[in-house]
């Protein structure tokens, strides 16, 4: 994995999390800046360039100016640093009322621009995955999220792409719409969460133990009706590596408090929308 265009000085970095890998190196969980887009840019490449032709929409590629503007709105990049090679990273999004791109395409809106989080370009290296990097990634951007005193957690994932919507379903997120990728017409989840109902309710959440129905990963015509009734996808089944979705109902998804803020109203709207 050593690679000298992924070598990361991290002076400059704020720290937020550490760990050790399989060959028992230590790992760093950091704050990139826009000293570090040339690492960015170059796992970016070694990640685009594994992914075989069906898997090339997996990822969003994102551009040199992208990341400058990124960092220069103070939105953080999230980096995994290990012998000193960035070995991970994942793009976090704060929408503002200047700047309210989300970025989750036609995804209807849950809140207000100020409110909502969006996780993106989450890579890692070859060489690094199936050691919970992703999860650890995901768990930072969470504790972000809570900091920044915003309210809801939003990402995008294709279909297909298991390793990806597993993570996020596994951190407590939702299944609760999908739309076509413009670049080849595949399937994407939208997925959602409300930072409150992660704090409160996460294993009420995902592992509720009679879902409403079990759906393959493949039957993706049987996951977008489940998803135009209201149900919401809440937990997943390895099956053998043939993987189930499961989904229930969004009313059994209730929040702890019955005095339900206005954000959180505003979430369950969604949910009616979603179904509409
Ligand atoms: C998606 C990606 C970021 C995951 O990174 P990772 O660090 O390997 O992920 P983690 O180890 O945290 O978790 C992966 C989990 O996916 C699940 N999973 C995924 N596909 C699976 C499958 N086919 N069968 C069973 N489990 C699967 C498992 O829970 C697995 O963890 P486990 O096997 O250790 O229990 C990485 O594979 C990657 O960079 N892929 C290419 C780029 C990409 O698709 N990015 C996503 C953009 S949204």
């Amino acid at each position: 994995m050593s690679h000298r265009d992924l070598e990361i000085d991290t002076t400059s970095c704020v720290h937020v999390d550490s760990g050790t890998l399989r060959n028992e190196q230590p790992y760093d969980v950091v704050h990139l800046n826009s000293a570090h887009i040339p690492p960015i840019l170059k796992l970016q490449e070694i990640v685009e360039s594994s992914l075989p032709d069906s898997q090339k929409t997996f990822i969003f590629p994102k551009t040199r100016s992208f990341f400058q503007t990124h960092f220069e709105k103070t939105n953080p990049v999230i980096g995994v640093i290990s012998n000193g090679t960035l070995i991970a990273q994942s793009i976090i999004r704060y929408p503002t009322a200047e700047r309210p791109d989300t970025g989750m395409g036609e995804m209807r809106p849950v809140d207000t621009p100020n409110k909502v989080s969006v996780i993106q370009g989450m890579l890692v290296h070859p060489d690094a995955r199936g050691q919970k990097i992703a999860h650890t990634m995901t768990k930072s951007w969470i504790d972000l999220v809570k900091q920044a005193d915003r309210t809801h957690l939003l990402a995008k994932a294709t279909a297909d792409n298991s390793s990806s919507w597993a993570v996020f379903l596994d951190s407590g997120m939702h299944i609760v719409s999908m739309e076509a990728d413009p670049r080849d017409k595949s399937a994407v989840y939208n997925m959602h969460t409300n930072v409150e109902q992660i704090t409160h309710n996460f294993n009420q959440l995902t592992g509720l133990e009679s879902p409403d129905k079990i759906i393959p990963m493949q039957d993706i015509h049987s996951i977008e009706s489940a998803l135009g009734d209201g149900l919401i996808g809440h937990a997943w089944d390895r099956n053998g590596g043939k993987p189930l979705v499961h989904f229930s109902h969004g009313d059994k998804f209730a929040l702890p408090s019955t005095e339900l803020r206005a954000e959180e109203k505003s979430s369950l709207n969604f949910f009616k929308l979603a179904r509409g």
